[in-house]
C-alpha cells in the first residue's frame, strides 16, 4: 500500500495512529533542528514534521527534498504546538519515522500555491502544474458535481443519454465550422459539430421522446472571456411538448442545480420578452441584480428644445444611478472616455446631479431651466443624492447597447454585481430574423429550425423581419447559460422558413434533405435546449472566464500552448490527404 490515508484526513481523533502518506512537497521549511514540510495530495495538506534530535537520519534526507517531489512518509500522528486554523488538518503533524522519494522533481516554473507568481502564459503552459493548485483543480470538482447532478436530475426525469458522432457534416449554428479532411474520400471533409441540432431532432423522429446528452460542440468563432473554440454543451430536447414544458422542466434542472451544488432555493424564473430587454436593458441578456433600468427621455426632450444634441437625436434614454451623486467630475469624465471608446463608440455623456434639497445641476444646465431638469428628475424616478446618466444617439438599438455598457459599468463601480449574489430570467419570444448587413439578407437569430410563435405565421409572407419566435434563453446574471426552441416539425412550413432565408429549393434540399425527408416519416412535435456547462459552472464558481473550469483550455488566440496545438503536420500525411498548402510557411 502506497498510502494508508489521503493527505487531507487525519484530525486530532487520530493522534497515536501510525500512518502511511503520498504527496508532493509543496514546501520545506528548516527550522534549526527541526524541518517541517507541507505534503500536498488531491485532498489536501498535511504536515510532517522531522526532529533531529529524535531520527537524525530521516532528519538529513528531509532537508535533501526539492518543491513537487513525490514522497512517500510513514509515521505517527502527533497534536501540533502551533495549530493552523487555515488547514482542517491544521490541529496534526507527523513525525515521521520513515520517508521515501518515490520521484524527485525539477524546480517548477512558478510556485504551485493559491496566490502563485505564474502569470497566464506560463501557466497554461504548465497547465499539469497549475491544475496542482487548489483553486483550479476545486473548479474541475465544482464541474464534475454539476455535470453529475445534471445526470442525476434528467435521469429521474426519464431522460437518456445518446452519444451522437463527431465527425458530421455541416450544422447550422451561424458560426465558422472546423474541418477535417477524409483520407478515405480524397478531397471532401468532415465538419466539427457546431451542436448536435439536427440529430437531436432525428431522435425525436427515432421516437427517444426525451434527449440529453453532455457532449463537446465546436464553434471557430471570435474569442472572449466566455467562448471557447471547444466548449461543453448540456444538451436536451423532448418530444410532444410545447414552450412551457420545456421551461418548466429546465427551470427545475437549474432549481436542483442551485439547490444541491449551491444551497439555494431559486424562486420562480421571471420572463422577460426580448423586446422588453432591448428596451429596458438594451440586451438579450440583461444583468437583473440590480435595477437602474433604462428610461426613455426622448418625447420629454422633444418637447423642451434647446440642446442642439438632443433636439435632433432619434433616441434619448437615461439611467439613474442611486447614491451616485458624489461622483466628482474626474469620475464622470473617466465613464465619458468609457463609453467613447471604440468598442462602444457613443459620442458623449449627458449627467444630471440631484442634490440633496432636490435641486438639479447638470452638464446641460445651460439649455434647460430647472423647470425641465425637475421633470427629468421625475420621469427617472430619482431623488436626493442621485446621479442621473444620459445617452443618446440616432440609432435607437445602437445607443441602448451604449447605455447597456455604462449600466453595467455602474453597476460594477457601485459594487452591484456581486458574483455571489444570483439573479435568473428567462427571455423570450426573440425575433426569427435579424437582418445582416455583411450578407445583405435576414437570418435566423437562433436557427433555421426554430418555430415562429403560431399567431405570428401569417405575417412570414407580409412581415417578415417582425416574425417572433418560439425560442428562450436562460440568463443569469448578464450571462446567456442558455438557449433553444420549439422546433418546425411541418415540412411545408420549414421550406417556407428556408425560403425566407435565402435558400433555393435545391439548396435547400443539398443542406438538410435528410432532415426534411426524415420528417415526412412522422415527425413529433418537439422542441429543446442547449446550456453551456463550462458557463454554468464559472458562473458558480464566480469567475470572469470559463477558462479556468476546463481543464485543458485554448488561450485567446485559439491555441493549445502546452500541447502546441494547432501545429503542422508532414508533407507526407498531406500527400495521404492530398491536400496542398498555399502561402504558409512550412
Ligand atoms: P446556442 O448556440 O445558443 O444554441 O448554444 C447553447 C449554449 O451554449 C453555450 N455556448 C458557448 N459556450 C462557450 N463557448 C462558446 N463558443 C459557446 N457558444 C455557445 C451558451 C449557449 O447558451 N442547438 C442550439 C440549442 C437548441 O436550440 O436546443 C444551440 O446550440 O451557454
Amino acid at each position: 500500500m502506497y498510502r494508508t490515508f489521503t493527505c487531507g484526513e487525519l484530525r486530532l481523533a487520530d493522534v497515536g495512529k501510525t500512518v502511511v502518506l503520498a504527496g508532493w512537497v509543496q514546501r520545506v521549511r528548516k527550522m534549526g533542528g527541526m524541518t517541517f514540510i507541507d505534503l500536498r495530495d488531491r485532498y489536501g495538506i498535511t504536515q510532517l514534521s522531522f526532529d533531529e534530535s529524535i531520527n537524525a537520519e530521516v532528519f538529513v534526507e528531509a532537508n535533501k527534498l526539492g518543491r513537487e517531489y513525490v514522497v512517500q512518509a510513514t509515521g505517527v500522528v502527533k497534536e501540533r504546538y502551533s495549530k493552523n486554523a487555515q488547514l482542517p488538518t491544521g490541529d496534526i503533524e507527523i513525525e515521521v519515522e520513515k520517508l521515501q522519494v518515490l520521484n524527485p522533481a525539477v524546480t517548477p516554473p512558478f510556485t504551485i500555491e493559491d496566490d502563485t507568481d505564474g502569470g497566464d502564459d506560463i501557466r497554461m503552459k504548465y497547465r499539469y502544474l497549475d491544475l496542482r493548485r487548489t483553486a483550479v483543480r476545486k473548479n474541475l470538482e465544482l464541474r464534475h458535481k454539476m455535470a453529475f447532478e445534471v445526470r442525476r436530475y434528467l435521469d429521474e426525469q426519464g431522460f437518456l443519454e445518446v452519444e451522437t458522432p463527431v465527425l458530421v457534416n455541416s450544422t447550422p449554428e451561424g458560426a465558422r465550422d472546423f474541418v477535417v479532411p477524409s483520407r478515405m474520400n480524397p478531397g471532401q471533409f468532415y465538419a466539427l459539430p457546431q451542436s448536435p441540432q439536427i440529430l437531436k431532432q432525428l431522435l425525436m423522429v427515432s421516437g427517444f421522446d426525451r434527449y440529453f446528452q453532455i457532449v463537446k460542440c465546436f464553434r471557430d468563432e471570435d474569442l472572449r472571456a466566455d467562448r471557447q473554440p471547444e466548449f461543453t454543451q448540456i444538451d436536451c430536447e423532448m418530444s410532444f411538448v410545447e414552450q412551457e414544458d420545456i421551461l418548466q422542466m429546465f427551470e427545475g434542472m437549474s432549481r436542483h442545480l442551485f439547490k444541491t451544488i449551491k444551497g439555494i432555493d431559486l424562486p420562480k424564473l421571471p420572463r422577460m420578452t426580448w423586446a422588453d430587454a432591448m428596451k429596458y436593458y438594451g440586451s438579450d441578456k440583461p444583468d437583473t441584480r440590480f435595477d437602474m433600468r433604462f428610461v426613455e427621455l426622448h418625447d420629454m426632450f422633444h418637447a423642451h428644445p434647446g440642446f442642439g444634441v438632443f433636439d435632433g437625436a432619434a433616441y434619448i434614454g437615461g439611467i439613474c444611478a442611486k447614491g451616485a451623486a458624489s461622483y466628482t467630475r474626474k469620475q464622470i469624465d473617466a465613464l465619458t472616455d468609457y463609453v467613447r471608446r471604440p468598442q462602444i463608440g457613443a459620442k458623449g455623456l449627458v449627467y444630471a446631479r440631484v442634490e440633496q434639497d432636490g435641486t438639479v445641476k447638470s452638464s446641460v444646465d445651460k439649455f434647460y431651466s430647472q423647470d425641465v431638469l425637475q421633470e427629468l428628475k421625475s420621469q427617472m424616478n430619482a431623488e436626493g443624492g442621485d446621479l442621473i446618466l444620459i445617452l443618446s444617439g440616432d440609432d435607437a438599438m445602437r445607443t441602448r447597447k451604449q447605455l447597456c455598457e455604462l449600466r453595467l459599468e455602474m453597476g460594477k463601480q457601485l459594487g452591484l454585481r456581486d458574483p455571489q449574489k444570483f439573479s435568473c430570467l428567462w427571455v423570450i419570444d426573440f425575433p426569427m430574423y435579424e437582418w445582416s448587413d455583411e450578407e445583405q439578407r435576414l437570418m435566423a437569430m437562433h436557427h433555421p429550425f426554430t418555430s415562429p410563435k403560431p399567431e405570428d405565421i401569417p405575417m412570414l409572407d407580409t412581415d417578415p423581419a417582425a416574425v417572433r419566435a418560439n425560442a428562450y434563453d436562460m440568463v443569469i446574471n448578464g450571462v446567456e447559460v442558455g438557449g433553444g426552441s420549439i422546433r418546425i416539425h411541418d415540412a411545408k412550413l420549414q421550406e417556407k422558413v428556408f425560403e425566407i432565408l435565402g435558400f433555393t429549393p435545391e439548396q435547400a434540399q443539398a443542406k438538410f434533405g435528410f432532415l426534411m425527408n426524415a420528417f415526412k416519416y412522422g415527425a413529433p412535435p418537439h422542441g429543446g435546449l442547449a446550456y453551456g456547462l463550462d458557463r454554468f459552472v464559472s458562473l458558480f464558481a464566480g469567475l470572469d472566464s470559463i477558462r479556468d473550469c476546463i481543464a485543458f483550455p485554448k488561450n485567446n488566440q485559439g491555441k493549445d500552448v502546452m500541447l502546441g496545438a494547432p501545429g503542422v503536420i508532414d508533407q507526407a500525411q498531406l500527400d495521404e490527404l492530398q491536400l496542398k498548402l498555399s502561402n504558409t510557411k512550412q
